[in-house]
């Protein structure tokens, strides 16, 4: 049998300059593999917990020595001679030692590190790619996807809390909907990404880039966003509507005012009720060809997202983010309620692989779409790409065309398009 012998974590620094957890794992065989804990900025607030040393001296109490410690004490001692092929038993080992329903007492960091890092060596033990490793874990679960290479949503404008643009809705993504392979829609952001520097710079905004990689020019409303990015893409022959369209992510949990129930627009100085909000969506999908809205209401705004649904459910993607946070319990009251009609997957939400699975396939089944996603705080780890294939998603957001924290994705997926067809 193969088993884990020896787990081992260290502080890293993630792709903001904040601690995060990185593990690795060792196996009977000798076979290794190290996985390294993205982190979020807009978290959802029913995400599990990430854990944070709080001590103010250090890294300005975002240090994570305390998970790490859990690691390689608590979590290597029920660990450790365990099957290693066994994921579902290593994870909930993990869950049953925590024993919090949201991971607060060994944080989600340390577990999903583990969680991640131990699959990972299996499928180095097993000679195998690691998305084909996934596809195997998947499988059991039922919801008879075959594996294919995802479609990019390439964030090229940040704004909300994913820099200092004054942009309110945090995503701006374009989707290469005209392309036929990953690696041409790859292509088509890339270059869409670089005419948009020159578009920005000729009309002397700045290109400066935002946590995701994405430009972040001084700009108050959406409509000039999108503009810029049509016309970006129509300077190099690109047809918004017709080559490449587009998916939002509003983060709006972000600019809600839980007491009042307003949505305030600060950068385009609107306030909006929960129904203005889905009427301005709704007014933006006629001019604009916007085919995805992430968290368009905030997460406890279950009529928000109710009437989004209603009114838009049928010709767009209506995706939950900090409405769902990878979980199984918040997903099944989105069916129940009709809150929406596709999940934003990050593992760190929930905080291990079988769980992720779980929620995967429960969406699939229902007919709900998945969309694989990076977190703004990222590392070096590529595990999303192969995620990604390996349940046949379909789609992945993974940032802008800059920066090797969101391109490692992306030439990930690179890779395996390569081996896939040959
Ligand atoms: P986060 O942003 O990682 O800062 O939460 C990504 C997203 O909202 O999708
Ligand atoms: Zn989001």
């Amino acid at each position: 049998m193969l088993t884990i012998q020896l787990l081992h974590a260290r502080q890293i620094l993630d792709s903001r300059g904040n601690p995060t957890v990185e593990v690795e794992a060792t196996l009977s065989d000798g076979s290794f593999a190290v996985a390294g804990v993205p982190s979020g900025a807009s978290t959802g607030k029913y995400e599990a917990v990430e854990l944070r040393d709080g001590d103010k001296k250090t890294y300005g109490g975002k240090g994570v020595l305390t998970a790490i410690g859990n690691v390689n004490g608590p979590i290597l001692k029920v660990l450790k001679d365990h099957d290693a092929e066994n994921q579902k038993g290593v994870d909930q080992l993990m869950i049953d030692l925590d024993g919090t329903e949201n991971k607060a007492n060994l944080g989600a960091n340390s577990i999903l590190g583990v969680s991640l890092a131990v699959s990972k060596a299996v499928a180095v033990s097993k000679k195998l790619d690691f998305y084909q490793y996934l596809e195997a874990l998947y499988r059991p679960y039922g919801a008879m996807k075959a594996m294919s290479l995802p479609r990019p949503m390439m964030n090229l404008v940040n704004g909300g809390s994913h820099s200092d643009a004054p942009i309110d809705i945090q995503e701006f993504m374009i989707v290469p909907i005209g392309a036929e392979t990953f690696s041409k829609g790859l292509q088509m952001g890339a270059e869409i990404f670089q005419s948009l520097k020159k578009t920005l710079s000729n009309k002397g905004l700045s290109t400066a880039v935002g946590d995701e990689g994405g430009f972040a020019p001084k700009l108050g409303s959406s409509t000039e966003v999108l503009d810029l990015m049509i016309e970006a893409g129509s300077a190099i022959g690109y047809k918004a509507g017709i080559d490449f369209a587009f998916a939002l992510d509003a983060a709006a949990t972000e600019f809600y005012d839980e007491k009042t129930g307003i949505y305030g627009l600060t950068g385009a100085g609107l306030d909006f009720t929960s129904s203005q909000m889905v009427a301005y969506y709704k007014d933006l999908t006629t001019r604009y060809p916007i085919i995805s809205i992430e968290d368009g209401m905030s997460e406890d705004d279950f009529e928000g997202w109710a009437l989004l649904q209603k009114e838009l459910g049928a010709i767009c993607q209506i995706v939950g983010d900090d409405l769902f946070v990878t979980n199984p319990k918040r997903l099944q009251m989105g069916f129940v309620q009709n809150l929406a009609n596709s999940i934003l997957i990050k593992l760190n939400q929930i905080g291990t692989l079988s769980e992720t699975f779980e929620t995967m396939a429960m969406a699939q089944k229902q007919g709900y779409s998945c969309v694989i996603s990076h977190r703004s705080g990222e590392t070096e780890d590529t595990s999303i790409a192969d995620l990604a294939v390996a349940t046949g998603a379909g789609q992945i957001k993974t940032g802008s065309l800059s920066r090797t924290d969101r391109i490692c994705k992306y030439n990930r997926l690179l890779r395996i398009e390569e081996t896939l067809s040959e």
